[in-house]
């Protein structure tokens, strides 16, 4: 048993705390954000993932896990230190390192004992040595410390399986002796570890996001290619799959990538380069396919429809992708945004991201079922590849709209199937340009 604190009860920090927790460590979590702990404490999640809320509770009740909104008495007997804090995007696709540098001054300023500070926000590289400077200048007498990084890696949705069925354990240290706590720390989940220094182990993050976001936007431009010469993205992808050099995930074509890591972690990694004085024309590429795709959707629905003006379109899902509640840098949100600039009226249904997308797109009329949310639209998008849109009532589907048109911008239907049941359908690369 370990006492471990962590900084930054959001996605990363929270799943973090309860999965240690879980392995029979003592947890303490920490947060600034007051209400966020006050309804934590009383046994309401802030976000939503699956298993999340029973995970916590469990670990509660046994009194393995516990949340404070304060440094002395969550780094109070503390080994190790996780910040879990944001990284957002700065102005100029920098990472913005406000709340990271917030975290190690109150560190600094709160340690009662030798720590071992381990980073698990995505931070630039060099981030550690810079946090190493900051517990240095900010603490009030000298009690030692290492920075490690620990980089995370877990998937929103799938995140409590993915922190306890790591594919790798990924520390960076300059400090052998700190490496090795971090390692014994992570043992009970039982993957390959990577022991390198600070820096590598930043990079490697950031490399493995900007990768993944690669392999989507490389399969999105194929699509479009697939689509003028009558090939199946999804068959193609199928193919090149069983391909171990290539692996058979992310090469979904679609909407493309969203959500709160592969859009600033590219960025991030572009602006890196830049500053550097290096020319970043791969990663460039690689947003810029990302972001064209969710106007380029709007603009083959307008070409399938004869135009959006006064129509009403239906948005099935507005998540940025599925299981999760989180709308940040969704493509539900541009893709509202093209509907309402062509004049057209927007209906949605999400199954949990609703009440997260409302104050977001206010202009949008949000349905609690996806039948009645189709009632009256001129067409309907698939924005968001939740399960249940996959065995939707078809002939109630049809029945409700008021033209048969149905974007699928996440291929999840079967092309034949649908023209078979009488949609006018098109989908991303799918070798039919228009149905
Ligand atoms: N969300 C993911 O799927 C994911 C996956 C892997 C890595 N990451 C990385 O992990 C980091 C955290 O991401 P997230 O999605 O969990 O963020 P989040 O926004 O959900 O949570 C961050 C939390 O930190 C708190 N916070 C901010 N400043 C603080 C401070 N000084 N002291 C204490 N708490 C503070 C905020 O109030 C918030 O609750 C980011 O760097 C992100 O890139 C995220």
């Amino acid at each position: 048993m370990k006492q471990i604190c962590v900084v930054g009860v959001g996605y990363v920090g929270l799943v973090t705390g309860a999965c240690f927790a879980d392995l029979g460590n003592k947890v303490v979590a920490l947060d600034v954000d007051r209400k966020r702990i006050e309804n934590l404490n009383n046994g309401i999640m802030p976000i939503y993932e699956p298993g999340l809320d029973e995970l916590v509770r469990r670990n509660v009740a046994a009194g393995r896990l516990a949340f404070t909104d304060s440094y002395a008495e969550a780094l109070k007997g503390a080994e190790f230190v996780f910040i879990a804090v944001g990284t957002p995007s700065g102005v100029n696709g920098e990472a913005d390192l406000q709340y990271v540098a917030a975290a190690a001054r109150s560190i600094a300023e709160n340690m009662a004992g030798p720590l071992v500070i381990i980073n698990k926000s995505t931070v630039p590289i060099g981030t550690g040595d810079w946090v190493a400077d900051i517990v240095h200048g900010a603490q009030t007498r000298e009690i030692p410390f290492s920075v490690v990084s620990c980089p995370e890696f877990l998937r929103e949705g799938s995140a409590i399986a993915d922190f306890t069925n790591p594919h790798r354990t990924v520390i960076g240290s300059l400090h052998h002796e700190a490496a090795e706590k971090v390692a014994q720390l992570h043992l009970p989940l039982r993957a390959p570890i990577v022991i390198t220094d600070l820096r590598t182990a930043e990079m490697i993050k950031y490399a493995s996001n900007a990768f993944l976001a690669t392999k989507i936007s490389f399969m999105n431009e194929l699509a479009d290619l697939c689509d003028c010469v009558g090939a199946d993205v999804k068959e193609v992808a199928a193919g090149m799959g069983y391909d171990a050099r290539i692996g058979r995930h992310f090469l979904d074509a679609g909407l493309g990538w969203g959500g709160s890591c592969f859009p600033k972690d590219v960025k991030a990694l572009a602006y890196m380069a830049k500053d550097k004085g290096l020319a970043p024309r791969i990663l460039d590429s690689v947003t810029l396919v990302n972001y064209e795709r969710r106007a380029d959707v709007v603009q083959r629905l307008s070409e399938m429809l004869g135009g959006l003006e006064g129509k009403t379109i239906g948005l099935l899902g507005l998540a940025f992708k599925p299981n999760t509640d989180d709308m940040r840098e969704a493509p539900s949100i541009d893709v509202v945004q093209h509907l309402l600039r062509a004049g057209a009226h927007v209906h949605a249904f999400d199954p949990v991201a609703m009440d997260v997308a409302q104050p977001l797109l206010p202009d949008v009329h949000m349905f609690k079922d996806p039948y009645d949310m189709a009632a009256g639209c001129n067409g309907l998008v698939v924005v968001t590849e939740w399960n249940e849109f996959k065995q939707l009532d078809l002939d109630q589907l049809k029945k409700a709209l008021k033209e048969p048109v149905i974007f699928d911008a996440r291929n999840i239907y079967d092309p034949q199937l649908m023209r078979e049941k009488g949609f006018k359908y098109r989908a991303i690369g799918r070798g039919s340009p228009v149905a």
